[in-house]
């Protein structure tokens, strides 16, 4: 609890560790749609050029994977999927009509959540090893090509899952859930959002 009566949701490192996260990972779709597409090249012009865009691109997105195993060594726990999260899950065509108080009681994260952040990490993962392959080719030698090829498709089907599960997110954060996107900027949220939406978590930090 907070001076104010409130819950803490997310400490000041988490918050600054999911925003440097966001921002990284938005340079980096964008840019990287810049390249995907003619009809898209425009961002990178938006974004200073070009030859800066390509420069940034990869250096942005060692950031922005660096934030993901950041967020890994702290939400570590929170995320790993449990029996409560298969019983609300089970039950999710009362979260789809809006009957949350008749939900079974969840922890820090639900199911959704859970599984973004895995899609996250394991996406980032890909594009990491293949960017590295985009990156530095000279490495890979040329009896090898496949691998170059192989690379070029999985860098544009695990950036494709982020982009899905990223619109998502933000959709789900902002327009969905009221009361979440207040918690990932000013941290708190009130005892009320935070038994209705994730009881067992509530229980387990108010002691009640
Ligand atoms: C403009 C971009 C973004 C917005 C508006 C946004 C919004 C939010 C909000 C509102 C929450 C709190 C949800 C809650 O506790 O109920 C949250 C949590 C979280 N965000 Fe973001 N986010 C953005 C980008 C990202 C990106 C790029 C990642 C990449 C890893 C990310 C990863 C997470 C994770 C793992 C959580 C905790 C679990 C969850 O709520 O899914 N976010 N975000």
């Amino acid at each position: 609890m907070t001076a104010s009566n409130r819950i803490l949701r997310y400490s000041l490192a988490e918050r600054v560790m999911h925003w440097v996260a966001a921002i990284a990972y938005m340079y980096v779709m964008a840019t990287g749609l810049a390249f995907y597409s003619p009809h898209l090249y425009w961002i990178a012009t938006i974004l200073g050029g070009p030859a800066t865009s390509r420069f940034w691109h990869p250096l942005v997105a060692l950031l922005f994977v660096g934030t993901v195993f950041w967020m890994l060594g702290v939400w570590r726990s929170d995320m790993r999927i449990t029996a409560a999260d298969r019983r609300w899950n089970a039950a999710i065509d009362r979260y789809i009509r809006n009957d949350d108080e008749d939900l079974p009681p969840i922890d820090r994260f639900n199911i959704g959540q859970k599984y973004f952040f895995w899609a996250m990490l394991w996406a980032g993962i890909v594009l990491l090893i293949s960017g590295m392959v985009l990156w530095f080719p000279e490495w890979i030698p040329w009896g090898w090509r496949a691998v170059r090829y192989a690379s070029i498709l999985l860098h544009v089907a695990a950036a494709l899952v982020t982009v899905g599960a990223f619109i998502i997110h933000v959709y789900m954060g902002t327009a969905v859930v009221r009361g979440g996107f207040t918690s990932i900027i000013r941290g708190e949220v009130s005892p009320a959002w935070a038994r209705m939406h994730h009881r067992l978590w509530y229980e387990r930090v108010s002691g009640k």
